[in-house]
């Protein structure tokens, strides 16, 4: 990472330390193996949550996520800044992602949602809404992928959802790639 990008990094991590959390944005491969879990050739847009600096941005972008697809939530207002220079073709919206539905498109279909949100920040009852209403806004069954530097899942799986966790050691800290599916509904 250049000495820019981190002090960039750095800069939203000042102005908002809880909501950050975390040293250094995650890896290139950290990045490429959270990009790895979405399916470029699932119709829909990729929604990501808590995009920080844009490094997973730039690793969907790289397995093939068109930018018209994506859609990034970013709360910190300089991040939200940086993104919009970085990827002038990508949708960036400044807000808050536990209300993600709001900065949807009507109607449009999503095929995955990618989180980077500190999620054990959030009470219980948050994180469980997030991962369900996640979930259900998916048609082709659903995905959404959460990054965590905890090694307990940051939501307890509910019925009739799948979770398989990937460890990442070549991070700083090492993280877990958690990925949360629905079955296609009937
Ligand atoms: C641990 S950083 C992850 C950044 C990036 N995804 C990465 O992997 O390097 C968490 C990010 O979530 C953002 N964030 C925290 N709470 C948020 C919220 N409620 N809505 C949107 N973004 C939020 C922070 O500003 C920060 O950019």
């Amino acid at each position: 990472m250049s000495a820019v990008a981190y002090g960039e990094f750095l800069r939203g991590l000042i102005s908002n330390p809880r909501g950050v959390s975390a040293p250094t944005p995650s890896s290139p491969t950290l990045s490429r193996i959270i990009a790895g879990q979405v399916d470029p050739g699932v119709d829909g847009l990729v929604v990501e949550l808590g995009p920080g600096t844009g490094v997973v941005t730039q690793a969907l972008l790289e397995r093939g996520i068109a930018s018209h697809r994506l859609i990034l939530i970013e709360q910190t207002e300089s991040f939200a800044r940086l993104l919009r220079g970085r990827f002038p073709a990508v949708r960036v919206h400044q807000g808050d992602a536990l209300d993600f539905e709001r900065f949807l498109p009507q109607g449009a279909p999503v095929a995955a949602i990618v989180s980077g949100l500190p999620l054990l920040q959030f009470p219980l009852a948050d994180r469980q809404s997030l991962l369900r209403r996640a979930l259900e806004c998916q048609e082709h069954g659903g995905r959404f992928v959460q990054l965590s530097y905890s090694w307990r899942p940051p939501v307890p799986p509910g019925s009739g959802m799948n979770l398989s966790k990937t460890p990442v050691w070549r991070n700083f800290p090492p993280a877990h790639v958690w990925n949360y599916t629905a079955p296609v509904p009937r």
